[in-house]
Formats: structure tokens, sequence, C-alpha cells
């Protein structure tokens, strides 16, 4: 059995979906259940007789060394991928305290846990065990327009509180593969989107915001560059470097798919066009406002994923165009999930987030 932290979260509940589909190895799941993990996102697993023979969840925290103990001591994981984070930039921003928490003092706890765990290892065992941590491209800082994306060796600039906790939670995986040797591997990817993206990013911010007719906030001059990954995209990629990636190295993942913001939300206004146009005939780029900037808002992040295509033969199989057309129907598809998942707590963001955000 593996196990996966933060797998009611976004990517990590896309990647339980996959590894399922993928894989006969059993999964457990251990998550927090922040505002940010709901299983609702895993509920197709549930309620299926043969998948939920190979699926445990269980509620925790990564920094509860208790009940880390208990559970690898029971389970004997052959690997664990740690997803679990507080990943919002904006929240991080409004405050950072859980950031510093759950991304720095947490995932130190867990790397203790897992250190004495695998010290008393069997030598097969030891070198079949792997510790994968998911880190982001953001760890890298900021681009300029005609700098050369993001490789592996690009030193470390991270500008803002949540981006500056997972780097240093990065540096500690790394030291402790090189202190304890841990076999750990490290990914730095770029955006995702897809399924179960939840509605504070970007994406499913602007999708949702545009069918409620309400504004579709867009930061600053709107010309900053993310580089977009399809979420499935990202999980075989975690999946390729689990089996074959070398122990104690970092994997850059992403697809080059470079886009300013702009482009991106006039993507989804053109698709809902397509697919639900509004009552009125109107195009939903009517809805767009410009607002206050992110405060030390990273201009551009662009991966070069090189290494993860040469070494392991990945290949991203979504472009933008394809992976946005089937995000923007899956969100028509499924508004009961975002109904479901957008609690009081979620509201009381976007209103404190966005009531005073006019430029
Ligand atoms: P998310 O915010 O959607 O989900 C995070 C999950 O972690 C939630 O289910 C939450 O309940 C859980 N969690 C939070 N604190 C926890 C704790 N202390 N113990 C146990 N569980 C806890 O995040 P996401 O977008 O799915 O990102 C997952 C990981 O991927 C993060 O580490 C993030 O930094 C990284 N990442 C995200 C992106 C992206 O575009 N979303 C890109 C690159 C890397
Ligand atoms: O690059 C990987 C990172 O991508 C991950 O590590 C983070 O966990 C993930 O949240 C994401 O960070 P970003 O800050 O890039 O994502 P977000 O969706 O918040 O914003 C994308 C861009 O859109 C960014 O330039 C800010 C802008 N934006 C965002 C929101 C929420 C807006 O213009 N308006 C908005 O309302």
């Amino acid at each position: 059995m593996i196990i996966v932290t933060g797998g009611a979260g976004f990517i990590g509940s896309n990647f339980i979906h996959d590894w399922l589909r993928a894989n006969h190895e059993p999964v457990l799941n251990l998550d927090k259940l922040t505002y940010a993990g709901n299983l609702k996102s895993l509920a197709n697993i549930e309620a299926d007789e043969a998948l939920k023979l190979r699926y445990r969840f269980v509620r925790g925290d990564i920094g509860d060394r208790t009940l880390l103990a208990t559970l690898l001591a029971e389970i004997k994981p052959t690997a664990m991928i740690n997803f679990a984070a507080e990943s919002h930039v904006d929240r991080s921003i409004a405050g950072a305290d859980e950031f510093i928490q759950t991304n720095i003092v947490s995932t130190f706890n867990l790397l203790e846990e897992v250190r004495a765990y695998f010290s008393q290892l069997s030598a097969s065992e030891k070198s079949a065990f792997r510790f994968l941590h998911i880190s982001t491209d953001e760890v890298y800082g900021s681009l300029s327009e005609a700098d050369a994306a993001f490789t592996e060796r690009h030193q470390y600039a991270p500008n803002s509180p949540y981006s500056a906790s997972k780097a240093a939670s990065d540096h500690l995986v790394r030291a402790y593969h090189h202190t304890y040797g841990l076999p750990t591997l490290t990914t730095h990817c770029s955006n995702n989107y897809g399924p179960y993206h939840f509605p504070e990013k970007l994406i499913p911010l602007v999708i949702q915001n545009a069918l409620h007719g309400k504004p579709l906030p867009v930061y600053g001059d709107g010309q900053n560059i993310r580089d977009w990954l399809y979420v499935a995209d990202h999980c075989a990629a975690i999946r390729a470097v689990l089996a074959n990636g070398r122990v104690g190295e970092t994997y850059n993942i992403g697809g080059r798919n470079e886009r300013t913001n702009m482009e991106v939300v006039n993507t989804i206004c053109a698709l809902l066009d397509e697919l639900k146009p509004r009552p009125d005939g109107q195009s939903y780029i009517t809805q767009i406002s410009f607002v206050k900037d992110r405060p030390g808002h990273d201009r551009r992040y662009a991966i070069d994923a090189s290494k993860l295509e040469s070494e392991l033969g990945w290949r991203a199989h979504e472009t933008f165009e394809t992976g946005i057309r089937k995000t923007v129907s899956w969100y028509l598809a499924n508004q009961a999930w975002v109904e479901s998942i957008s609690s009081g707590e979620y509201q009381t963001w976007m209103r404190a987030q966005y009531e005073n955000a006019a430029s």
C-alpha cells in the first residue's frame, strides 16, 4: 500500500483516481480536511465496490506524530506521496500562519516519522521505499519575458509566504536525503487545472463567477504569465517519477503552455459562450473586471521539463486548448459538486478578498 497525504484536495484527489485506475496497489489517503479538502471529490471511489476495497481514508494532520507512527507501523507503505499543504497564494498573503505550520512544521514532523519508519525496514524494503514530495515551480521565483524557462538548477527565490514555506519544506526534504539517506524525490510542477479544482483559484473561479453573473476579477494588467498543465498529465508524471525517478533528484513538470491571464480568461469566456450562452446573448467577456493587483505578484512562470522527458519518457498529452475545453465541460456537468463544496467559509473568503478589490 502507498500513503498519499492531502488526497482530498485538488491534485491529490485526481491522483488517487488516476492511481487506482493505473495500479493494483491500494492507497491510504491521510488528509486533515481543511476548507480545501473535500471527500466529495472521492465519492466515486466510495460508491464503487471494487475500487473501495483498494482505498482507505484517514482524517488526520501530517504533523500528528502519534497518528503517523501508528499508521506507518500498521500499513508498512512502500511509498509516501506528500501533497498535503496550504496552497493558495492569496490566502498566504492575507495570513501565513497555517502555511508555516503545515508546509514547514508539519512537513518536518512527517519527515521525522518517515525517517524513523525507514530506519527499521529491511535492506530490500529500504531499497524499494520512496518519499515523493510535491513541490511547485513558484519556489524558483519570477521570470521576465526574455528569461529561459526554469530548469531544476534554477536558484530558489520564493516571493510569497506560500512559496517561501514550500521552499523551506523542499530544503528539509533535501536535507533528509543528504543526511539520513531517506530515499526522496521532489517534483516542481507548474499551474494545474482540471476537475475538482477549488473555486478560489483563477480558472474555476472565473468559470463559477461567469455562470453566476458575477465579475471576473483580473489582477493588475492581466499580463502575468502562468504555464498551465492539465492535472491528469501531472498525475502521470508523478507516477513516472515514483516508478523510475533517481533517488535524491528533483524533476520539473510542465507542458509548455504559457498563457497570460487575459488569454486564459478570454478562452474560458469563449468556451462558455459556445457551451452555455448567456440568456441575453452577450459574451461573458463583458463580465471581466480589472481589480487591484496581488501584492508581490510574480510576473511569469515557465517550466523546462526536458529532464523528465528525456530521463523518464513523460510527455503531456493535453494542450491548453484541449485541457481547458475538458475542464469547462466538467464544471458545466458538475455544478452539484461545486455547490456542495462552496461552504460558508468559501463565501467569507470571497467577500474578504474581492469586496474592496476595484482597481
Ligand atoms: P489543495 O489546497 O487543493 O489541497 C490540499 C489538501 O491538503 C487538502 O485536501 C487539505 O485538506 C490537505 N491538508 C492541508 N493541510 C494538511 C495537514 N496539515 N495535514 C493533512 N492534510 C492537510 O492543494 P492542491 O492544489 O491539490 O496542491 C497539492 C500540492 O501540490 C501542494 O503541495 C501544492 O503546493 C502543490 N502544487 C500545486 C499546484 C497547483 O497548481 N494547484 C501546482 C504545483 C504544485
Ligand atoms: O505555479 C504553481 C502554483 O500555481 C501552485 O504552487 C499554487 O498552489 C497554485 O495555487 C497556483 O498559484 P497561482 O498563484 O499561480 O494560481 P492562482 O490560480 O491563484 O492565480 C493564477 C494567476 O491568476 C495569477 O497570476 C494570479 C491571477 N489571478 C488569480 C485570482 C485568484 C487573478 O487575476 N484573479 C484572481 O481572482
